[in-house]
């Protein structure tokens, strides 16, 4: 029997680690409560409505649109089904480095197994949706999707089981967006290219990324929110030296910092899209956030979900 059911993606935040996460190095992210509902019912044909784009596509392998590619791809992975129609709700902005096209995956999958009542755990369901997330980025690592379906705090090393992490008190972060879109697959590409024309660069890049996630899962344990700060900020620097900021985006960790931030950092693909920065307790998020010329919100995370 076919239900009308709903599913649910979370997007995500990283905290450390993003981009060296592709070429294999440990990076900590969080699950957020903002992500992107999908509503599945039985109906004539298949079809995806995203309600705040205003848009229909339907499942087509040949597609030039990555988005009908993919929903192909996840509706073939069910044999014997009647046709489905999805209604999307995306409460993430799109090319922000929060996971967007991953949490629309996520809800997607979730909403079918609902209404088909096929049982998987959410990290079975985390590791189908990086099959969707392939058709938007090319090569992904893995993480978005796994903090989507997951929530919570995690610890991902490309291609092993992501690792939660339990932290000693609540952890708040305040994410601007910078107003500027951001393209992960183009942001993937320059920092791949940038690697591998100074290999011995990347080599040192690289081991410090994976010293600052060691460092970051460290004081997320401890409740050490000055370390976890540090961090943070250095691996800003390592972001910023890839190309990955803008000036929108250091302006507004320059005011994150000037607001008593303990840390401030690009989040996700960069070249655009948001900014993370950690505050030392919930008012003072609620103070950074007020102080920021951007749209933003404070989240508490840590808390699986
Ligand atoms: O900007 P987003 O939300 O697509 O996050 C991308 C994270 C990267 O590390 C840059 C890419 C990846 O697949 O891990």
């Amino acid at each position: 029997m076919t239900n009308t059911a709903m599913g649910f993606g979370g997007g995500k935040i990283i905290l450390v680690g993003e981009h060296a996460v592709v070429h294999g190095t440990p990076a900590i992210a969080a699950g957020i409560r903002r992500g992107v509902s999908s509503i599945a019912r039985p109906a004539d044909q298949d079809s995806l409505h995203v309600e705040p784009w205003g848009r229909t596509w339907r499942p087509n392998a040949k597609s030039e649109e990555p988005l009908e590619r993919a929903f192909e791809r996840i509706l073939s992975r069910y044999a014997d089904r009647p046709p489905l129609r999805f209604v999307v709700r995306v409460a993430l902005p799109p090319g922000a480095g929060l996971g967007c096209s991953a949490a629309i995956g996520v809800s997607l999958i979730d909403a079918i197994d609902k209404a088909l009542g096929v049982a998987r755990s959410r990290a079975e369901l985390g590791a189908l949706a990086l099959e969707w997330e392939r058709f938007f980025h090319g090569d992904p690592s893995g993480i978005d999707n796994l903090a989507s379906a997951l929530g919570g705090l995690l610890c991902y090393r490309r291609s092993s089981p992501p690792r939660r992490i339990s932290p000693k008190g609540s952890i708040f972060l305040v994410v601007a967006h910078s107003g500027q879109r951001s393209n992960t697959k183009e942001m993937v590409a320059r920092v791949s290219q940038r690697l591998a024309g100074s290999p011995e660069w990347a080599r040192r890049a690289l081991d410090e990324v994976k010293t600052l996630a060691i460092d970051a899962e460290a004081a997320i344990r401890s409740g050490d929110l000055i370390a976890l700060g540090a961090v943070l900020n250095r691996n800003h620097e390592i972001l910023r030296s890839l190309n990955l900021s803008t000036n929108r985006l250091e302006a507004l960790c320059r005011e994150a910092r000037s607001a008593g931030a303990l840390g401030a950092k690009i989040t996700g693909a960069g070249g655009g899209g948001c900014m993370v920065a950690l505050a030392a307790e919930a008012e003072h998020a609620d103070r950074i956030s007020g102080a920021l010329a951007a749209e933003s919100f404070v989240e508490e995370v840590g808390r699986a979900a």
